[in-house]
C-alpha cells in the first residue's frame, strides 16, 4: 500500500512537471514547422524520443508516455524496437550513450509471447536481447541495459525484468493519431474515423491538410512502393462491406496511361488491375475495389466526383 502511494506520487509529480514546462514544446514539435524534435524529444535517427529524468514501475512509465499524447497529432508510446535494423542501432547507441537502464514498449502475459505496445510480436531471435534472455518467469516487462565487456566495448542488449521496478524509460513518437502502421508506412483509413465519403479532389485535399509531424506530409495512398506489403494493405484498409476507396492514382494526359501521384507510372499491365480495367473509356482515377463475393481486391478507373471512402497515407518529405 505504503509503495503504491508512493509510486502515484511520484507519477504525479513527474507529470506535474513536465506539463508545466513543456506542454507547449510538445505541441509546437508536432506541428509541420522546422525540423527536428523539440524539447524534451530529442531526435534520434528517424524519430523522436523522449529519454525520462524521473524513474517509475513499467505501467506507470506507460500511461506517462500515452498522457503525452493528449491533445496532440501524434500518438505517443514507450519505445519500441522491430522496426528496421538502423532504427533499433540507432537507438541502441543512443541508450549506450546515456549509461542508463530505460523500461521500453515490450511485455509478456503469458510468460511465453512477448508483444510490443502496439501489437506486434517481439523478435525473440533478435540480437538485441542479451545472450539467453528472456530467462526470468517472473520478469515480464522488457528493459535496456547497458553492458560492458571487459572495457573493451559497451552495447546495450534488452532484459526480462521485474515490472514494479522504479525505472527510467523512454517514449517515442508513432504514427500520427488515427493513423495505424503497416510496415514501414502510416495509414489512415477515413471510415474507421467516421470521416464522410468524398469525391476524389476532396479526399486528396483532406489527406493534404492533415497535420502529420515535421519532415513528414500526407497524401492520398499508393501502392507499389518499397518496402511497403500490397496485399497486406488491400486487405487490411479495405471496408469489410466491399466496393470502391479512392487512392492516390490518376489518368495521364489523353491517352491511357496512369501514374500514382509520386509520378511513378502506375503500367497497365499491372497485376493489380480487375480483369477489364482500365477500360480506357475516359474514367480517369484510381480506386481499390473490394469484391466480398470472391474475397479479391483490385484497383480500377472511375469517375472521380463519385463519393467514396478513401486512404491516406504519411510519406517523408523530400
Ligand atoms: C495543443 O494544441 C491544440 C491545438 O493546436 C490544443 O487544442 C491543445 O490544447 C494543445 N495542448 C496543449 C497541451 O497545450
Ligand atoms: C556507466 O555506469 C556505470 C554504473 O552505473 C559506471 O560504473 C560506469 O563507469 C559508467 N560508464 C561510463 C562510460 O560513464
Amino acid at each position: 500500500m505504503w509503495q503504491t502511494v508512493t509510486l502515484l506520487m511520484l507519477a504525479t509529480v513527474a507529470w506535474a512537471d513536465l506539463s508545466t514546462q513543456t506542454n507547449e514544446d510538445i505541441n509546437t514539435s508536432v506541428k509541420k514547422t522546422g525540423s527536428g524534435c523539440h524539447h524534451p524529444f530529442v531526435t534520434v535517427g528517424s524519430r523522436c524520443y523522449y529519454f525520462s529524468n524521473e524513474e517509475l514501475s513499467f505501467e506507470d512509465a506507460f500511461n506517462y508516455c500515452g498522457g503525452l499524447s493528449n491533445g496532440q497529432v501524434v500518438e505517443i508510446s514507450l519505445a519500441m524496437f522491430d522496426y528496421s535494423i538502423q532504427e533499433d542501432q540507432d537507438l541502441l547507441d543512443a541508450i549506450t550513450a546515456r549509461n542508463e537502464t530505460f523500461w521500453i514498449g515490450g511485455k509478456t502475459e503469458d510468460g511465453n509471447q512477448w508483444k510490443w505496445v502496439d501489437g506486434r510480436d517481439v523478435n525473440i531471435e533478435a540480437t538485441f536481447w542479451f545472450n539467453d534472455e528472456p530467462n526470468e518467469v517472473d520478469n515480464t516487462c522488457l528493459i535496456t541495459q547497458v553492458y560492458n565487456f571487459n572495457n573493451v566495448h559497451t552495447r546495450t542488449y534488452l532484459y526480462d525484468s521485474n515490472c514494479d521496478d522504479p525505472s527510467h524509460f523512454i517514449c517515442q513518437t508513432g504514427c500520427p493519431i488515427h493513423f495505424r502502421r503497416l510496415g514501414d508506412y502510416c495509414y489512415m483509413m477515413s471510415s474507421d474515423i467516421g470521416i464522410p465519403n468524398l469525391p476524389w479532389q476532396d479526399a486528396r485535399d483532406y489527406c493534404q491538410a492533415l497535420s502529420v509531424y515535421e519532415g513528414y506530409h500526407a497524401d492520398l495512398a499508393v501502392l507499389g512502393l518499397p518496402n511497403q506489403d500490397d496485399y497486406y494493405i488491400m486487405k487490411h484498409l479495405l471496408t469489410s462491406h466491399g466496393g470502391n476507396t479512392w487512392v492516390g492514382g490518376v489518368k495521364k494526359g489523353e491517352g491511357c496511361q496512369f501514374e500514382w501521384l509520386d509520378g511513378r507510372e502506375l503500367a497497365i499491365g499491372s497485376m493489380f488491375w480487375l480483369y477489364h480495367e482500365p477500360d480506357c473509356s475516359g474514367q480517369d482515377h484510381i480506386v481499390l475495389i473490394n469484391d466480398v463475393n470472391l474475397n479479391r481486391r483490385y484497383i480500377g478507373e472511375v469517375d472521380g466526383t463519385t463519393a467514396y471512402p478513401f486512404i491516406c497515407q504519411r510519406f517523408k518529405d523530400v
